[in-house]
């Protein structure tokens, strides 16, 4: 029964892909027209992640506004923090693992003059 089984096995690499916990540097993105085709502001709490991850989830297409991880949210912790922003947009240019926060949420880990959070905890729900 192929079927079955690939169904299964999509099922179960989904549910890796969206429990695992990575290690990455924080930054304050501005949000606007995102990827998943939103429009937000610095004053919503939103989140972007690396092309690479938006690219690389289950059941990404061709049409970004599609793609199922517009529906997920990033849950990020750090020095006792920790906060859960919805995915809108990806970031072209960044490293696989950060992370870009919306200047409301960026302030709940440090001023937005920091610019970057190194060494934060976070994953994919
Ligand atoms: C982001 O923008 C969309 C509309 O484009 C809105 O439905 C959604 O609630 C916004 N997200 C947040 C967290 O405010
Ligand atoms: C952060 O909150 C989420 C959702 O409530 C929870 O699953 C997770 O364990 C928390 N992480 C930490 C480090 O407290
Ligand atoms: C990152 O966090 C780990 C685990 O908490 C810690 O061992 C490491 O020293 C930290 N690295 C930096 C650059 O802060």
């Amino acid at each position: 029964m192929p079927s079955v089984s690939s169904l299964f096995v999509t099922a179960l690499l989904s549910s890796i892909a969206a429990a695992q916990t990575h290690t990455g540097t924080l930054f304050n993105f501005v949000p606007g027209l995102g990827a998943c085709g939103f429009t937000n502001t610095s004053s919503q709490t939103v989140a972007s992640v690396s092309s690479q991850v938006f690219n690389s989830f289950p059941g990404a297409g061709p049409n970004p506004n599609n793609n199922p991880i517009c529906k997920h949210s990033v849950t990020i912790s750090h020095n006792g923090v920790n906060l859960t922003a919805p995915i809108v947009d990806f970031c072209a240019q960044c490293p696989q693992f950060n992370v870009g926060l919306s200047a409301v949420a960026f302030q709940k880990f440090a001023p937005l003059s920091d610019g970057i959070v190194p060494n934060v905890t976070w994953e994919i729900v």
